[in-house]
């Protein structure tokens, strides 16, 4: 036997259905595409599931793959064995009814007995219990001997997910011979032990499962295999576990190298290799298919898989950030067959670095928190952490219990595990009826299930907006009807349309569509799976009736400005990456008659003079009068070409390419201008973050844009008839204006402080003594800290002989002085420590020398309550 590597074995395999005439087809996106039941792609079939059900049709009937997969339906138990992985990525070949079982099976024989040169007395297959058919062909044709079949039941040899297209599976199994097993004397096919490998999964989809869970036969049955890439390469290279596989055990090694631990040497620290490797595998393709780190959803997966992997890096001691680096070895590893991973690195490493860092924060945030409990349990003398406490801090603070633990420890106190699980428990149950049963494609209503598969509408509105039509379908209420009356709302179907269905972030159409005996407003238009174009209006006149002819006209004002704002689009995203550039990744766009929004991958905001650059450059674009033009093609020469995909999306054999003359390219479905000069001009309104290393662009274009000028000329001719000037001159004005309203303020100040001193006389009168020394202690209305020390200053002389203490109160501050004459200082007057606990009372602090001093206050409600104290002080200071 070869040895092969990973990279070789899917070549291999690649390669050996391309020659049974497959059309291989790149992995699509690990995010679902218009399929609900699924948060992350899980197996070679999954996005390939309208094809199955013949929603859409396949580019060939003869496909084969080699997908990225994740599953996460246990995280905690990923790393503890040696056998599991979240991610992996999982060989396929397909017939969307062409071949069936007979030819399925010799091929899979064929590659890996004759291309793989596995050794034939190793393998083992099973078939589904009833399965005589597949027998037949394992024994008769191929040769298997009877005793190396397997019949097994529904549990393990039926392929089905929800309703849908299913069928009997059968797997193919590697014998690693008896000293990799349990010696368990009826070690077999299907024994939990390390033994036999189940390699290859053929599934034989021939039924179709309905809701009541009937099974019929379907006319044209398909293929559906399933090869674990990483198994069939750990059989090739007689390692035990995937994660000695070359490609995977150089990314292990580095961890190792920095952890400075061997793999296989101890079990804790082995889970914790395996866990960083496996996690970090799925991260740099989860990140290039443009998921981020969040709360929720695939964010969530992605999350915790970063954050898992950066708590075991602290397990193995790893004191600083390092996530990035093992990152960066994974893309080395796996960028020939990906090339989005080596075009995304700066950003897939970016993006788990950031990621690390805030981990490291809430860590912190945990620990603290820990603290108080370990405080408060010591207070009360409890030994023992309760679970749901634990469970918190591993829950929210992503605090590992591990962790918690060891901390404890060191204060001679541990964890209610068992309650901790409990806990544990109790959230898996609610993360599991959270997820319920749904159809095969995850849709919840199936509004559109009404309609014959058969039917596709053909869009014509890339070089028309008026077509003369024939009502195929009407929906009104769930369900078809043959005619609708005034003020129905319905759901039209059109075997073709000039209305623009809703796709790659541009809005859908409006408009009208017009029969001899009726008229429909169309509100929206939606494009939904198998190429069908669907318009949402309500009857405004007359009848509606199916099969009949019908005019359908687009509102070409809003497609006009919804087609300048996605040509501007296109230009903004390339003046972006001039600017700020490669990194900018288009991450989503919004484009709709009043306005466009660009989402994309940068870290900083954006400055002033970066978004007048980017603006500038648009409008250079625009002015320069560029061509457009639409080019379909292969997706291959697209590529070729230079034009940028967007990744996650799923592209059809033939693309559509949108070249601005040579200055973008992209490919894109949307409505385009024939030349740029029909924008008019591109006014960014604003630049915003939305999530972490994702900023947005919000712009208009044409009509919006003028009008959005109008409205601010309209704002200075306003300003430059109430301020009485010209617009040039607004500005000078301005300044004057502020300067004067300044002027007039210090003007106020000096009155009031007069006013102030003019009624000093007045509050003279407020004079007292104690223990034969005079003193004024006063409210002021609406005075400063300034006001008050001058007053206080004029007071003291008016006084000769004695103290003065100010309170004045503006807003929520209080200001308080303190003036002693020089005899009484003598006598022990101390101004700056009266004003202090003075201060004190009214929520504050101050002090100074001990003939002056100030203080503020927090509490206006108190400065009453603090001058009834000064007598006091005075006293206390005088004994
Ligand atoms: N869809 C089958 C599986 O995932 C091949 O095992």
């Amino acid at each position: 036997m070869e040895q092969l590597g990973l990279n070789e074995v899917r070549e291999r395999f690649l390669r050996f259905f391309e020659g049974k005439e497959h059309l291989v087809l790149p992995s699509f996106s690990l995010v679902p595409k218009s399929d609900k039941s699924l948060l992350l792609i899980n197996a070679g079939m999954a996005p390939l599931k309208p094809y199955f059900t013949g929603q859409e049709v396949p580019p060939k009937k003869r496909v084969t793959t080699c997908q990225k997969c994740i599953r996460t339906p246990d995280i905690e138990r990923v790393g503890i064995t040696a056998r599991h992985g979240t991610f992996f990525e999982m060989l396929g070949n397909f017939s969307f009814g062409d071949y069936f079982k007979e030819e399925a099976i010799s091929w899979a024989w064929e590659f890996i007995t004759e291309d793989l040169k596995l050794p034939v007395d190793k393998l083992w297959v099973t078939i589904y219990q009833d399965d005589d058919e597949a027998f037949d062909i394992w024994h008769d044709k191929i040769g298997v001997p009877a005793e190396r079949i397997v019949r097994m039941g529904k549990e393990d040899n039926f392929w089905e997910i929800g309703v849908g297209p299913c069928g009997p599976c059968s797997e193919i199994y590697f014998d690693r011979g008896p000293d990799k097993g349990c010696g368990k004397e009826d070690c077999a096919i299907g024994c939990d032990c390390d033994r036999f490998v189940e390699f290859w999964n053929l599934v034989f989809t021939q039924f179709n499962k309905d809701e009541e869970g009937n099974y019929t036969r379907l006319s044209h049955p398909n293929i559906d295999t399933g090869m674990g890439l990483e198994r069939i390469a750990a059989i090739m290279q007689g390692v035990d576990s995937l994660f000695e596989v070359d490609t995977i055990r150089k990314i292990m090694e580095g961890v190792s190298d920095i952890a400075r631990v061997q793999y296989g040497q101890n079990k804790k620290t082995d889970i914790s290799l395996r866990v960083i490797t496996d996690h970090i595998r799925g991260t740099i393709f989860m990140i290039s298919d443009g998921i981020l780190p969040s709360n929720e959803g695939r964010g969530y997966v992605l999350r915790r898989l970063l954050r898992r992997a950066a708590r075991h890096g602290k397990l193995l001691g790893i004191d600083r950030p390092f996530l990035s680096q093992i990152a960066d070895i994974a893309i080395r590893e796996s960028h020939k067959a990906y090339p989005e991973l080596k075009e995304k690195r700066d950003y897939i490493l970016k993006v788990i670095e950031m990621e690390e860092e805030r981990f490291d924060q809430t860590i912190d945030q945990g620990l603290s928190i820990l603290q108080t409990f370990i405080e408060d349990m010591d207070k009360n003398n409890i030994h023992q952490l309760d679970g749901e406490r634990a469970f918190r801090l591993y829950d929210t603070y992503g605090f590992p219990l591990d962790l918690t633990k060891e901390i404890l420890a060191e204060h001679n106190m541990d964890v209610d595990e068992s309650s901790f699980k409990k806990e544990m428990e109790i959230q898996r149950e609610r993360a599991r009826s959270a997820r319920h049963e749904t159809n095969y494609m995850g849709t919840e209503d199936n509004l559109y299930d009404v309609i014959d598969t058969d039917i596709s509408t053909a869009f014509k509105g890339y070089d028309v907006l008026e077509t003369k039509s024939k009502v195929i379908n009407i929906i009104k209420d769930n369900e078809l009807c043959e005619k609708a009356e005034k003020d129905d709302n319905v759901i039209l179907l059109l075997d073709k349309t000039p209305f623009y269905g809703e796709s790659g972030g541009q809005v859908g159409d409006k408009g009208i569509i017009k029969g001899d005996n009726g008229k429909i407003v169309v509100e929206d238009t939606q494009k939904i799976y198998g190429n069908r174009i669907i318009h949402k209006g309500k009857v405004v006149e007359g009848t509606i009736s199916t099969c009949e002819e019908v005019t359908a006209k687009v509102d070409k004002n809003l497609r006009m400005a919804a087609t300048r704002n996605h040509t501007c689009t296109h230009l903004l995203h390339k003046a972006l990456r001039e600017v700020l550039g490669n990194h900018v990744e288009q991450s989503g766009s919004f484009v709709a008659p009043d306005k466009l929004r660009f989402d994309f991958s940068h870290f900083a905001p954006l400055s002033d003079e970066e978004l007048a650059k980017v603006e500038k450059i648009v409008n250079e674009k625009i002015l320069e009068s560029m061509d457009v033009e639409t080019i379909e093609t292969s997706f291959d020469d697209a590529k070729h070409m230079g034009a940028t995909a967007l990744f996650g999306e799923k592209y059809g054999d033939i693309v559509r390419v949108v070249k601005i003359d040579d200055f973008s390219i992209e490919l894109c479905g949307g409505t385009h201008l024939k030349n740029t000069a029909q924008a008019g001009v591109f006014k960014i309104l604003g630049e915003s973050g939305v999530a972490a290393g994702i900023r947005r662009i919000e712009a208009i274009t044409g009509m919006n844009a003028y009008m959005h000028m109008v409205r601010l000329d309209d704002i200075l001719k306003e300003m430059t008839v109430e301020l009485k000037t010209s617009t040039q001159d607004l500005p000078k004005r301005i300044d004057m204006l502020i300067g004067q309203i300044k002027d007039k303020q210090r003007e106020i100040d000096m009155l009031r402080s007069k006013l102030a001193i003019n009624s000093l006389d007045d509050i003279l009168k407020h004079k007292k003594e104690v223990n034969g020394i005079s003193y004024i202690a006063v409210k002021l209305d609406e005075q400063d800290m300034d006001g008050l020390r001058k007053m206080a200053d004029v007071l003291r002389d008016k006084l000769g002989s004695g103290i003065v203490v100010l309170a004045s109160t503006q807003g929520s501050k209080v200001f308080f002085v303190a003036a002693a004459t020089k005899d009484v200082v003598k006598q022990g007057i101390h101004a700056g420590n009266l004003i202090r606990e003075v201060a004190k009372v009214a929520g504050g602090g101050g002090g100074g020398r001990p003939d002056m001093a100030q203080a503020g206050g927090k509490d206006p409600s108190k400065v009453d309550k603090a001058l009834e104290y000064v007598e006091k002080i005075l006293a206390t200071q005088l004994a």
